[in-house]
């Protein structure tokens, strides 16, 4: 099991010793600072080596040898970075991720040169972030540790190259987002009989340490609120809810901030519409929309982001027992609004209702991202890499899509037409809690867009991309941490005084 990893800068040199890596082109073109450090007999070895490895330097591809005479280190990796095409398109992130796993649990140093252009501090940042994120695994309840595993010990890398001094002040940044990832990773794979409502608060209190301001509302305040909705669905556990609210407060004073609001529903049995029995373990990922909140805001105030940004989350278990919700209840929501529950499973948008309803009183955001693991519909329309989005603002759907884009956590846009919004009409009440079998995602969003005013609006739905995710690169955690990089970035790009 891997030991975590730690990262840092120094300039291109030869002396050293552990693992060597470098980076290769097609052809196995060298860069030069790769070459100044191999030496002659180290090329030479390169050259003969790889056609018996079949390694042609092919992207994401590594040729491993016991390092020459004359090359100060004990294995030699070559990591295959593929045509100038191949290189334009690699993300640096996942090349740290690769990297990493092709030395872990090892001292490395790798040269971080390219052949044919140069190497930013931003693209050395990137990569490191990447090699984080690769370090990661969940190994808290695992009480026997293997000694002899491939990956024992601690990765340790030094990223060499020439601006490394800029690569070190742009990599601390990076750091602070990889923590972020990290703590929301931590929350989604940690059990529920853990992580209760109260405990996941208490773990969101904590980033009173760097400065965030945190509220903690608890079920007496939130009746004073009215929030009808959500106290519904904690009334069949037997853990009290939670509403968290995180401010961190970096930007101009007075300045309207950036909101993100979660769904943490830290088990989801269903309820008295009991899910079937086959995979409900999963359901403890539920609060993968909470978990990216608190990530995200850990991210912003560790790396000092100028921005003032509102983090809020619902936190509740939905259970049935005695005192549970029920198909029938009519509940009444902050927003005054009553709704007639059909389903007791459909129930993170009952507290997604009143959390952003109090976001808007409390906070006057000047937008509102909310996300959470809402349907198992957005999962048949998009599978499991790309999240759905539903918003109110083309501009803020935008900005969304292309930050997806570019940190590798993509978004598709989905419609919000009338006929979703009139099949939640509701023969009792203002509305019920699902609109029937077709179009889960869509109607779920409609849902949540009648608990919205006019400040523009996003809603994630990231059922698919939140928890029980594909190995990557920069992921081999059940819970990928999805959302923080994409909303940190969404911040830096675009909401951040300079
Ligand atoms: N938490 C689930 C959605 C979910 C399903 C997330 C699978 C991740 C994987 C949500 O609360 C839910 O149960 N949704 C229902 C809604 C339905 C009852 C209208 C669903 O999608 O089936
Ligand atoms: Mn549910
Ligand atoms: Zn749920």
């Amino acid at each position: 099991m891997a030991d975590g990893i730690t990262i840092s800068f120094a300039p291109v040199g030869r002396g050293g010793s552990g693992d060597l890596v470098v980076f290769a082109g097609d052809d196995l073109v060298l860069g030069s600072a790769a070459r100044e450090v191999l030496g002659s007999a180290g090329a030479d070895l390169i050259a003969r080596a790889a056609p018996g490895e079949k390694f042609k330097g092919r992207s994401l591809s590594a040729l491993v040898l016991p390092a020459p005479a004359g090359v100060d280190a004990d294995r030699l990796v070559v990591v295959g970075v593929g045509s100038e095409k191949d290189r334009a398109k690699l993300e640096w992130p996942v090349l740290g991720g690769f990297t990493a796993g092709k030395v872990s649990g090892r001292p490395a140093r790798v040269v971080l040169d390219w052949p044919g252009a140069a190497v930013t501090p931003e693209n050395a940042a990137d990569f490191a972030l990447g090699a984080r994120l690769r370090a990661y695994s969940f190994d808290r309840y695992k009480t026997k540790k293997k000694p002899d595993a491939d990956d024992a010990g601690t990765t340790a890398l030094t990223l060499m190259l020439a601006g490394h001094a800029q690569a070190e002040q742009a990599a601390a940044a990076a750091a602070a987002v990889a923590e972020g990832v990290t703590l929301a990773r931590d929350l989604i794979n940690e059990p529920p009989n853990v992580l209760t409502p109260e405990e996941f608060a208490r773990r969101a209190a904590a980033l009173t340490r760097l400065g965030v301001e945190v509220e903690v509302l608890e079920p007496a305040r939130m009746r004073e609120l009215g929030m009808g909705a959500l106290l519904a669905v904690a009334q069949g556990s037997a853990r009290e809810p939670r509403v968290v609210v995180m401010r961190w407060n970096g930007g101009p004073a007075g300045e309207a901030p950036v909101a993100f609001i979660g769904k943490g529903v830290v088990f989801d049995s269903g309820g008295v519409s009991i899910k079937s029995a086959g995979g409900m373990e999963d359901m403890k990922g539920d609060m993968g929309g909470a978990a990216a909140v608190v990530g995200t805001l850990h991210a912003l105030a560790a790396r000092k982001a100028r921005v003032n940004a509102v983090g809020a989350i619902g936190i509740v278990e939905n259970m049935p027992d005695g005192a549970a919700f029920r198909p029938s209840d009519i509940v009444t929501s902050m927003s005054g609004q009553t709704i007639e529950v059909i389903n007791t499973d459909a129930e993170g948008r009952l507290v997604l209702a009143d959390v952003l309803w109090h976001v808007q009183g409390a906070c006057k955001p000047k937008l509102m991202i909310d996300l959470a693991t809402l349907t198992g519909a957005i999962i048949v329309a998009l599978g499991q890499d790309i999240a759905g989005l539903f918003s109110n603002d083309d501009d803020l759907a935008g900005k969304l899509h292309a930050t997806g884009e570019l940190v590798g956590e993509r978004v598709w846009r989905m419609p919000l037409i009338p006929a979703y919004d009139k099949a939640i009409d509701s023969k009792f009440a203002d509305m019920k809690n699902t609109g029937g079998r077709h179009g889960g995602a869509a109607t779920a969003a409609a849902f949540i867009k009648r608990h919205v005013n006019d400040v523009p609006w996003a809603h994630l739905d990231i059922a698919g991309v939140g928890m029980s995710s594909t190995a990557s690169e920069i992921n081999r955690s059940w819970g990928a941490g999805w959302g923080v990089r994409l909303l940190d970035r969404l911040v830096r790009d675009h909401y951040e005084a300079r």
